[in-house]
């Protein structure tokens, strides 16, 4: 057996002919850069998750930073984030001039610990930062706990953004990710749940004003005429072929995001008698960018991923070493009481094959090897 940890091919199988089509469109339009399909999709991306504005961009690293720079963070200012996430999260702080400030995760599901965020905030404003902004990460397709999170930054004076970039379309207590805090972004890379042909995000938010400085941002700063410039901006714009790709695969993301819930399901149900399955908090509904387990110990982890690859069957560690124990941000400020969660998981999860075509056999062979 030799699988595919994500399989694209199966979905591409299923929409070649219409990818075809749209992709075939774009070309005979002559408009490559934020051309119809992308005015098209931003409409379709928020009435799905249901906001009121969608702003596509370059990617989701770029989404983060058009946010930050949106809410106008700069030096001096304190920027709250997990450690235990994908290295963009914290990346675009810096860039801004502001100050990265790590926070713990909750062990059971691996999201922003409201507790941590407190103490770092007190710890920020002793060492002098002013507290300007959280991004919780709805990390392997799980919403934060964003009704927890969001009046303590509200409280605190501060904005959130949702880096939905794993998440983008979960559901969280009758609303779906993308639309549970100030601004939120996401991601389209190609391993991403709902995934492009290249590099594709998008910001999301109900603020007009938050909406209007984006859409200037991702242009180079425009003003009202293409040639004026109001402030300082990036190049960060989609491209048109990219949108008409992901038409075609938001018209079947909510069917594929069902057949994921059938798959971890079915993990679940095999495995969870032997190590520690994800756990969804009530009214919630992850979106399962991965399936990851907790296994005992560091070389228990080591044999069990030995074993898989031994039988053909992928396993991934996301993340093996959490953002703050990094030479490149070691030196930012983190929670006073220490990471020992972000520290604990990293030693111990381990993710699994994870598609929405993931047929039951193929998934008994997993299992069997997983269980060895
Ligand atoms: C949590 C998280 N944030 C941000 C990003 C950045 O997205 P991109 O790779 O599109 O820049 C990713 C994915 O790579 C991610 O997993």
């Amino acid at each position: 057996m030799s699988l595919p940890f994500i399989d694209l091919a199966a979905q591409q199988a299923r929409l070649r002919p219409a990818l075809d089509r749209a992709i075939a469109r774009v070309l005979d339009s002559g408009q490559y850069v934020m051309g119809r399909e992308v005015v098209e999709l931003e409409r379709q991306l928020a009435e799905f998750c249901g906001v009121k504005h969608c702003l596509a961009c370059a990617n989701g690293t770029d989404a983060l930073q058009l946010a930050l720079m949106a809410l106008g963070i700069k030096a001096g200012d304190a920027v709250f984030v997990p450690s235990f996430t994908f290295a963009a999260t914290a990346e675009v702080v810096p860039l801004t001039g502001a100050t990265p400030v790590f926070v713990d995760v909750l062990p059971d599901t691996f999201n922003m610990d409201p507790e941590s965020l407190k103490r770092a905030i007190a710890h920020a404003r002793a060492i002098g930062l002013n507290p300007a902004c959280v991004i919780p990460v709805d990390l392997f397709g799980l919403p934060a706990d964003y009704d927890a999170l969001n009046p303590i930054a509200w409280e605190n004076g501060m904005k959130v953004i949702g880096d939905s970039a794993q998440g983008w379309g979960g559901v969280y207590k009758g609303r779906i990710a993308g639309a549970l805090c100030d601004i939120s972004t996401t991601s389209f890379f190609p391993a991403k749940p709902l995934g492009c042909y290249g590099d594709g995000g998008a910001v999301f938010t109900d603020d007009d004003e938050l909406a209007a400085l984006v859409n200037s941002l991702r242009q180079h700063g425009m003003g009202k005429d293409r040639y004026e410039y109001a402030r300082i901006g990036i190049n960060s714009r989609m491209d048109t072929i990219q949108a008409a790709i992901l038409i075609e695969k938001l018209s079947i993301y909510a069917d594929e995001i069902e057949a994921r819930q059938d798959v971890a399901q079915r993990y679940s149900q095999a495995l969870s008698g032997r190590y520690e399955t994800p756990s969804i908090p009530e009214g919630l509904k992850s979106i399962w960018a991965q399936y990851t387990i907790k296994v005992g110990s560091a070389e228990e982890r080591d044999a069990l991923q030995a074993r898989c690859r031994e039988a053909g069957v992928p396993t991934a560690i996301y993340y093996p070493i959490p953002l703050h124990v990094q030479g490149a941000y070691s030196a930012f400020p983190a929670d006073p009481a220490g990471l020992p969660v972000t520290e604990n998981l990293a030693g111990r999860v381990v993710s699994l094959p994870m598609h929405p075509y993931l047929a039951s056999q193929v998934q008994d062979g997993i299992v069997a090897a997983v269980l060895g």
